[in-house]
């Protein structure tokens, strides 16, 4: 069997960020559980506002191809996402928006959100740790009919969550993170 394969995406840019380092602290326990881990920036996949008009005129970009294309080299992907609002930020929508504009020639269109499994996370200072985004998300990826798998870590107080190794230090988010970490894992195989 190839090596199980995860790719984690975290939904902010900010320096310093909360989910960025939520989503840090994931790809070191994937790591640790044996899966070969890819841990990218949307920094690096940078795209306008989703208008249809732009799209007639000149196509899906290439950042969403390519971000496309890096999600389809993945068993398994997990979205570590801010609340904004009680929602998602527009970058983790608009990102999916495009994403599911792909068409690649072999595929249906938003094959592979339905191909493979996905998680979600959040971390944010406050007590509920984003779990309105959380909400919003599983909503989003259900539309998109991606199997998400039930396990999911809001990470509270998240600027109080880790000891000076970078590590969580609270035992029940590191339970969470571990438990997401497990059934990420196993659900991916069983799609493999
Ligand atoms: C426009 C805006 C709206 C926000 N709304 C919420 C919110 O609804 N709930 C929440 O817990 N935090 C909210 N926050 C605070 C963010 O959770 C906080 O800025 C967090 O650090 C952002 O994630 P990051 O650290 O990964 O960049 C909001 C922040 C911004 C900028």
């Amino acid at each position: 069997m190839p090596a199980l394969k995860i790719l984690v995406i975290p939904g902010s840019l900010r320096t310093g960020s909360h989910n960025a380092r939520l989503a840090a602290a994931a790809a070191y326990q994937f790591a640790q559980a044996g899966a070969d881990v890819s841990r990218i920036s949307l920094g690096d996949f940078p795209l306008p506002i989703y208008d249809g008009d732009l799209q007639t005129k000149s196509g899906v970009p290439k950042n969403a191809i390519n971000l496309k294309h890096m999600m389809s080299a993945h068993h398994g992907v997990l979205i570590v996402t801010p609340e904004y609002n009680s929602s998602v930020p527009a970058l983790v929508k608009n990102t999916i928006d495009w994403v599911t504009r792909v068409r690649d020639a072999h595929e249906t269109r938003g094959q592979v959100f339905r191909d493979r499994a996905f998680a979600i996370a959040a971390a944010s200072e406050s007590r509920l740790g984003g779990t309105r985004s959380l909400a919003a998300l599983r909503l989003i990826l259900a539309a998109c009919r991606a199997p998400v798998i039930p396990n999911q870590l809001a990470l509270s107080f998240a600027a109080d969550a880790y000891d000076d190794m970078d590590r969580l230090k609270h035992p029940g988010d590191i339970e969470a993170l571990n438990a997401l970490v497990r059934q990420l894992i196993d659900v991916s195989q069983r799609m493999m």
